[in-house]
């Protein structure tokens, strides 16, 4: 017998829901940090490749086996991998990284969010509007962060709250269910974030070339340096890594989130077309939206040279001290600053709730524990959890962090996924599973791109990274000596949290042998 569980209320609601875990702080600070580094439009082909090869393929795998776990009563990996391949005991544990990800990009993603929501506050009510250099801004950020000691903060007491407020509100979303809670939340909050990044896309558009002595430093070029194809580039494992790794974080696959999400289809929801939208749709917000707000407005105040290495020198600079100077020296600029940070803030929480789906998913399905209780634990480990990083912010735990949790893991996750679904599963049933209930079919080629060119692709970036990083990153190269005890604590940490999750699968599948065959079966 398989117990009721929640479901999307329509359609529209879980595109809408699709689209706002995909569309995040990934979008809009992530991809133009990373395009900027890595020199513009050198980083795109290899990003086009990678959204053509993996993120489109796997979205579809992912949509497909949710769908196939949740009429089994699972909605996280572990149910999921084990519906697929019966015979095999082990393979549940290996779904355990489906729980695990999304957990750990949870406990860091939600405090960079609220500060989102922070600065949204600061912004229209001018906390900042004085700032006219990146010294100032930047030693504004550092004391908001508890990383500086200076007169605009007093530690970290705004910071704590904003981060209280914004954790209580992703909780209470949780606690309203996918339909009552997610699917109310993205259809409300979507839309409002189109329109704010249409507003500032506007106005990035129409800045012309504001220094009159640097006239080369204009929007044109500013879209120029993105999107001028740079050939030379694709020799470059670097890149392509790079630009892999964009594609999982931003479409959320290889997450374990669109497997949670699409568990609560029923068995004839298409997948093709809600799929393809949802990916299309995150795409349209990172490359269209995305690409034309932070780029082009560094590039014409500041220029390519100090542009690219104000992204080298972290990923929160570029959205969180270079995009509020420049829109200080535009009118309007505290209503323009409320518009950037809250926009960040609305892709942000969209993003979280998704994140917070497949832990409180399994102690559903797997423990039998109502919604409500789930929420409530899930609120209470993650918010323990969370402490570190906020206490800990200059320490590289975030870093560690989001190596694990948000890069490495995602890709192990997603080779598994596809060979379960290409290898295990068989390319033809998988086909067939696809099409059920699609309003349009995937081209043929795609037969062959998710059997051999998605997971030899997977395989090449995984030896790439072997290859190069394994060796630095456990011997913590580049890590400072002071540092060391806090990224071998993170480590500990994560193994602790592995283990435990692991631990959680035996005891589930002890309980259904218990409980019977007929549990058993599922
Ligand atoms: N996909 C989410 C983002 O882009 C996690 O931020």
């Amino acid at each position: 017998m398989i117990k009721k569980r929640d479901s999307w209320g329509s359609r529209l609601g879980i595109i809408m829901a699709v689209a706002g875990s995909a569309i995040g702080l990934g979008n809009f600070l992530r991809f133009p940090a990373k395009a900027a580094a890595n020199g513009g439009g050198a980083f795109m082909i290899p990003y086009f490749v990678s959204f053509l090869l993996l993120g489109i393929p796997l979205m579809w795998v992912e949509w497909t086996l949710g769908r196939y776990g949740g009429g089994y009563g699972h909605g996280t990996a572990p149910g999921i991998f084990h519906s697929l391949w019966r015979k095999n005991r082990f393979i549940k544990y290996f779904g355990v990284i489906g729980i695990f990800g999304p957990l750990v990009i949870f406990i860091y993603y939600i405090y960079i969010e609220s500060w989102t929501l922070a600065y949204s506050f600061f912004a229209i009510s001018g906390k900042y509007s004085g700032f006219s250099d990146l010294a100032g801004m930047k030693s504004f950020l550092l004391g908001f962060q508890g990383l500086e000691k200076n007169q605009y903060f007093n530690g970290l007491k705004t910071a704590y709250l904003f981060f209280l407020a914004t954790f209580l509100l992703n909780i209470v979303v949780i606690y309203y269910g996918i339909r009552g809670g997610i699917e109310k939340l993205c259809k409300f909050a979507m839309p409002l974030l189109f329109i704010f990044a249409l507003i500032l896309m506007f106005r990035v558009f129409t800045l012309g070339a504001p220094d009159t002595l640097k006239p080369d430093w204009n929007v044109l070029n500013g879209f120029g340096f993105l999107w001028n194809a740079d050939f030379s580039a694709l020799k470059s494992a670097k890149i392509w890594l790079e630009a892999a790794g964009q594609i999982f974080f931003t479409l959320s696959v290889g997450i374990g989130v669109i497997l949670t999400y699409a568990s609560y289809l029923s068995k004839g929801d298409d997948v093709v077309l809600s799929g393809l939208t949802a990916a299309s749709t995150n795409g349209f917000a990172e490359v269209i939206l995305g690409a034309s707000i932070i780029i082009p407005a560094a590039f014409v105040f500041f220029g390519p040279v100090d542009m690219q290495s104000i992204a080298n020198s972290g990923v929160f600079n570029l959205g969180f001290v270079t995009m509020p100077l420049v829109l200080n020296k535009l009118p309007l600029s505290e209503f323009m600053g409320f518009c950037w940070f809250f926009l960040l803030f609305l892709a942000g929480i969209t993003s979280s709730v998704s994140l917070a789906q497949p832990a409180v998913a399994f102690l559903e399905d797997e423990f039998n524990i109502t919604r409500k209780k789930a929420a409530a634990i899930f609120g209470l480990i993650a918010f323990f959890l969370c402490q570190p990083v906020i206490f800990f912010l200059g320490r590289g735990v975030v870093n560690e962090l989001d190596f694990w949790g948000g890069t490495f893991f995602l890709v192990v996750f997603a080779t598994i996924e596809v060979i379960l679904f290409a290898w295990v599963f068989g390319m033809e049933r998988a086909w067939d599973e696809i099409h059920k209930g699609a309003d349009m079919r995937v081209p043929k080629i795609y037969k062959f791109i998710i059997k051999y060119v998605t997971p030899l692709f997977l395989f090449f970036i995984l030896g790439m990274w072997l290859k190069q990083e394994w060796l630095p990153i456990i011997l913590m190269k580049g890590v400072a000596s002071a540092d060391r005890p806090f990224v071998l604590g993170t480590r500990l940490g994560l193994l602790f949290i592995f283990l435990i999750l692991a631990i959680l699968v035996k005891i589930a599948w002890s309980r259904r042998g218990n409980l019977g065959k007929g549990l058993n079966e599922s």
